[in-house]
C-alpha cells in the first residue's frame, strides 16, 4: 500500500511573516493527524526554510526545498547544496518542475545530475514530469513523459530509487485553472507505473508514489485521488491557503 502524499508549492509567494503564519496554521489544523496516514509537506522558498521547519516542528508536516544544485560546495555563487537543504531540516526536494525546465531553462541533463546528488545527499526528491499542450496535442506525451523520467533517474540503482516520488503535471494544467481529467490522469500515471515496472521492477513500481499537479483544489482533489495510480497531489496556487490546502489534505486520506 502506498500512503498517500500532499505537498504544497508555495513557489515565488509569501514573506518572513506569512510563510510562518502559513505553516502554523497547516499543522495546527491538521494537529496528530498526519504521521501515520499521510505524507504532507510544505515547499517555501530558500530563505523561509529554517523558520517554517521551526514553524512546523513536531507537526508531522514535513518540508521541502523547491530546487537544489548538484555540486556540495564551491565556486558555485547563488546555489544551494543538497548537504544545505538537509543541515536546515528539509526532507523533500523538487526536481525539474516545469518552470524550472520551461522558465529558467534547466535541462533533462541538469535535472538528472539534481535529482542524483539529492539522493546521494539524504533528501527525497519528487522529479516533475509533465508535458507542454502542444505536445500533448501532438500525440506526444508519453513520449515526453519517459524523455523526463529517463534523464530523470538515468543510471540511479534500484535502492536509490525507493528514495524517488514522481509528480506528473501537465504544464498546461499548471496555474491555469484547467485540471487534467481524472481520467487524463490515471492513464498518465499508469504510462509512468508501467515504465517503472518496465526499468526496474513490478514490486519497485508498486511502491513508488505518482503524484499528480496542475489547479489541483479542493473540490477536485478527491475525483484525482480515486484514481488507482495516483498516490498524491502536488498543489501550488491552492497550497496558500491553509483552509483550502487542509481540505485538500482531508481528500486524500
Ligand atoms: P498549481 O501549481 O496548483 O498552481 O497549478 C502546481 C505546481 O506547479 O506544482
Amino acid at each position: 500500500m502506498r500512503k498517500p502524499f500532499v505537498a504544497g508549492n508555495w513557489k515565488l509567494n509569501t514573506d518572513s511573516r506569512s510563510s510562518v503564519e502559513l505553516a502554523k496554521s497547516v499543522a495546527a489544523s491538521l494537529s496528530g493527524r498526519v504521521a501515520g496516514q499521510i505524507s504532507v509537506a510544505v515547499i517555501p522558498p530558500f530563505v523561509y526554510l529554517q523558520s517554517v521547519v521551526r514553524a512546523v516542528s513536531s507537526s508531522g508536516v514535513a518540508v521541502g526545498a523547491q530546487d537544489v544544485y548538484f555540486e556540495q560546495k564551491g565556486a558555485f555563487t547563488g546555489e544551494i547544496s543538497p548537504a544545505m537543504l538537509k543541515d536546515v531540516g528539509c526532507t523533500y526536494v523538487l526536481c525539474g518542475h516545469s518552470e524550472r525546465r520551461h522558465v529558467i531553462g534547466e535541462t533533462d541533463e541538469l535535472v538528472g545530475r539534481k535529482l542524483a546528488a539529492s539522493i546521494s545527499g539524504g533528501l527525497l526528491p519528487v522529479l516533475c514530469v509533465g508535458e507542454l499542450l502542444e505536445e500533448r496535442d501532438a500525440g506526444q506525451t508519453e513520449q515526453v513523459v519517459a524523455r523526463h523520467l529517463r534523464t530523470g533517474v538515468s543510471g540511479l540503482s534500484a535502492e536509490k530509487m525507493s528514495a524517488v516520488t514522481i509528480a506528473y503535471e501537465p504544464v498546461w494544467a499548471i496555474g491555469t485553472g484547467r485540471t487534467a481529467t481524472p481520467q487524463q490522469a490515471q492513464e498518465v500515471h499508469a504510462f509512468i507505473r508501467n515504465w517503472l515496472a518496465e526499468a526496474y521492477d513490478k514490486t519497485l513500481a508498486e511502491e513508488i508514489r505518482v503524484l499528480y499537479g496542475g489547479s489541483v483544489k479542493a473540490d477536485n482533489a478527491r475525483a484525482l485521488m480515486q484514481q488507482q495510480d495516483v498516490d498524491g497531489l502536488l498543489v501550488g496556487g491552492a497550497s496558500l491557503k491553509a483552509d483550502e490546502f487542509v481540505r485538500i489534505i482531508e481528500a486524500a486520506l
